[in-house]
């Protein structure tokens, strides 16, 4: 018996990176896993590529800053999977604005995605949730909800935002069995990292700079991310909510104080 073995869950975000892991992960641990993303290509070629490992996966292309979208996912999961126990809000993407040259458009964009859609997400799952007596809802914010880097407005105010919303839901859901946690990865093997790296003048100095500020001298990777992420969803953590777990080879604690 997996720790998952009759679990549902939805992973948003799950084509690549983190959230393909957590799909990954999960589903490898016995649960069913839908997972949405607005990468349709991918998002099939991933579901193609672990039902043929004999995994329980369904993608359904979404775009989690919709709620439509949202409210049809969760509708097209459950008539398949049934009723959701986890929530892994995961979508999510850096954003590199100057606070004076960046466009309210710009703003409410990148607020959709890390910040607001974790609510409408979770908005559509809660109620049946509460109905069966309990759930898991794991939200992916960032070390920047903690500390930050210059240039990344306004990335650190919507997962400091997550991590606040991480807390409101936990305290007002808690009675309900419900528990909501954040994860707070730091530098994690991903195609957003690689951007980054690409976009600094001497990308291979930057990354042996990045490593060598680790106090675990490497960064994560996505695996062991999803492996926090399935320790929050499963019956292991029943103690833990409204925390912030980070994930981030020791960064924070460096800089911390
Ligand atoms: N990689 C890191 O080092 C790192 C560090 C801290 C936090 N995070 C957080 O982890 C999460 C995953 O990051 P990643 O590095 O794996 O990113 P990624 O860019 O590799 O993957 C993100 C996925 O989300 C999907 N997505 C984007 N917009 C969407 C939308 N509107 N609707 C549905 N899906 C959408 C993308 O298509 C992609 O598949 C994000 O929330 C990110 O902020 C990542």
């Amino acid at each position: 018996m997996n720790r998952f073995t009759g679990n549902t869950a939805i992973v948003t975000g799950g084509a690549q990176g983190i959230g393909a892991a957590i799909v990954l992960r999960l589903a490898r641990d016995g649960a069913r896993v839908s997972f949405l993303d607005i990468d349709a290509a991918r998002g099939h070629a991933l579901a193609a590529d672990l039902q043929a490992q004999g995994l329980d996966v369904r993608f359904i292309p979404a775009d989690v800053t919709i709620e439509d979208d949202i409210r049809r996912a969760v509708e097209s999961s459950e008539s398949v999977f049934g009723p959701v126990d986890i929530l892994v809000n995961n979508a999510g993407r850096n954003a590199y604005f100057d606070a004076a040259e960046m466009s309210s458009a710009d703003w409410d964009s990148s607020m959709a995605l890390n910040l607001k859609a974790a609510w409408l997400c979770a908005k559509y799952v809660l109620p049946s949730m509460k109905l069966r007596g309990g759930g898991s809802i794991v939200n992916i914010s960032s070390l920047h909800a903690r500390l930050t880097t210059e240039g990344m407005f306004p990335y650190a105010a919507a997962k400091a935002g997550l991590t606040g919303l991480t807390r409101s839901l936990a305290l007002d859901y808690g009675a309900f069995n419900i528990r909501v946690n954040a994860i707070l990865p730091g530098w994690t093997r991903t195609a957003a990292v690689d951007d980054w790296l690409s976009r600094q003048p001497d990308p291979a100095a930057a990354e042996r700079q990045v490593i060598d500020a680790q106090p675990l001298r490497r960064i994560a990777s996505t695996a062991e991310v999803a492996n926090v992420a399935a320790f929050l969803a499963s019956d292991e953590s029943s103690a833990i909510t409204g925390a912030e777990i980070a994930v981030d080879c020791g960064l924070g604690a460096k800089y911390a104080g």
